[in-house]
C-alpha cells in the first residue's frame, strides 16, 4: 500500500492525465480512507489539514501537485505560477515540500508529460531511500546498542510519512524482521497525536511490540533505564547538523544526552538542506491554538530545532554522519 501515488485516468483517453490518491491521515486510526485529489486547491487543503504529512510524503505531494497544476493551468501561465507557489508554501518547515515542487516545476517548459515523469522520479527515489535507510539504520542501531534494544520514537516516521516503509520507523521494522528489537515506546506527540494515532497504527499492523507514552514521560523513562536509544526523523537538516523536527524532539534529545543514550536521526538526503546554515534560519510553522485548547489562548509551534551537539548520528540513504565525531552533513 502506498501512502500517496498518481492514478492515471483508466479511460485511456487522457494519456497520462490523472489525479493524486492519498491516505487521509486525519481519519486514522479509525478509518482507512483514500482521498482523490484532482485540483491544486484540493491538494493545498489536504497538506494544510495534515491529510498528507511527513517530510518525504510532502515532497512527493509537492511534485505530483505540480503535475496536476501543469494540466489544470495549461493555458494560464499566471495561474500556473500562482498554483506552484501555493503548493511550495502550503506548509513552511519541511524542506521536501518546496524542493519536491521546485524539482517538478523545473520541467514545466517541457510540458505536463515531462513534469509527471519527474514527479514519478521523486516518488521512486523516496521509496528507494526508505529501503536504504532501513538497512543502514538497523546496522547502526545494532552496532551502538547491541542485540534487541528498546527504542523510543517520536511523531510518525513510518510508511504514512513517506510512500512505503518510512524513515526511523523503517529502521524499527527492519530490526523487527531481523529479530533484533525488544520493543518500542512511541510518544503520543501532542497536540495532534501522530505517535498515538499513526505510529501505533503502523506498529500494530507490523506486529511490533510497543507501548505509547505521554511526551513528557520520555526523558524520565530514559533516566529509569527503560530505553536504549532514541530514533526519529527530520523535516529539515541544516548545514551545521541542527535537526528540525516535530515539537518535542529537542526535549527527547536533552533526555537522551542526560541518560547517555544514542540520539539517532533517520532522514533521506532530500531532507538535508545545505542552503540553511542552522536551525535559527528555519521558519517554524505555528499552527492554530484550537489544536491545543478551546478554553484558553495557546502557543502551538509545530516543530523545534535540536542543536547538532545533542545528535549522535544522522542516517541517510547514502551516509552515516557521525556528529559525535565532529562530522557535518
Ligand atoms: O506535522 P507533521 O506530522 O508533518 O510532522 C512530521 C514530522 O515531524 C516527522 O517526524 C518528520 O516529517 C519526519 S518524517 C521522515
Amino acid at each position: 500500500m502506498r501512502t500517496i501515488d498518481w492514478v492515471t485516468d483508466a479511460s485511456g483517453h487522457g494519456g497520462d492525465a490523472g489525479w493524486i490518491e492519498l491516505i487521509d491521515q486525519t481519519a486514522l486510526p479509525g478509518e482507512l480512507r483514500v482521498l482523490r485529489i484532482a485540483t491544486v486547491a484540493e491538494l493545498v487543503a489536504a497538506i494544510r489539514s495534515l491529510a498528507v504529512r511527513g517530510a518525504p510524503a510532502l515532497g512527493v505531494a509537492g511534485a505530483f501537485g505540480v503535475a496536476l497544476a501543469a494540466r489544470q493551468f495549461a493555458a494560464d501561465p499566471a495561474g500556473l505560477a500562482a498554483a506552484v507557489h501555493a503548493i511550495e508554501t502550503a506548509r513552511p518547515t519541511a524542506v521536501n515540500l518546496a524542493s519536491g515542487a521546485r524539482r517538478a516545476a523545473a520541467l514545466l517548459p517541457r510540458g505536463p508529460h515531462a513534469v509527471l515523469r519527474e514527479a514519478y522520479a521523486v516518488r521512486d527515489e523516496e521509496i528507494a531511500s526508505s529501503e536504504a535507510m532501513a538497512v543502514r539504520g538497523a546496522e547502526l542501531v545494532s552496532e551502538l546498542c547491541g542485540p534487541r534494544p528498546r527504542l523510543l520514537t517520536h511523531c510518525n516516521t513510518g510508511g504514512l510519512c513517506t510512500v512505503t516503509i518510512g524513515t526511523a520507523l523503517g529502521v524499527v521494522g527492519e530490526l523487527h524482521r531481523r529479530g533484533a528489537l525488544a520493543g518500542v515506546i512511541a510518544s503520543e506527540t501532542r497536540p495532534l497525536l501522530q505517535g498515538a494515532r499513526l505510529t501505533a497504527w503502523e506498529l500494530a499492523r507490523w506486529g511490533v511490540e510497543f507501548r505509547v507514552a505521554v511526551d513528557s514521560a520520555g526523558p524520565f523513562l530514559m533516566a529509569r533505564g527503560e530505553v536504549d536509544a532514541v530514533i526519529l526523523g527530520a523535516d529539515r537538516i541544516c548545514a551545521n547538523g541542527d535537526v528540525v523536527n516535530k515539537i518535542g524532539t529537542f526535549a527527547h534529545a536533552l533526555g537522551a544526552r542526560r541518560a547517555g543514550l544514542p540520539f539517532l536521526v533517520v532522514a533521506p538526503e532530500s531532507t538535508v538542506d545545505p542552503g540553511t546554515p542552522g536551525g535559527s534560519a528555519v521558519e517554524i510553522e505555528d499552527r492554530g491554538a484550537d489544536e491545543v485548547t478551546a478554553l484558553s489562548d495557546a502557543v502551538n509551534p509545530a516543530f523545534d530545532v535540536t542543536p547538532h551537539d545533542l545528535v549522535t548520528a544522522i542516517v541517510t540513504d547514502r551516509r552515516v554522519i557521525r556528529l559525535d565525531r565532529g562530522e557535518k552533513p
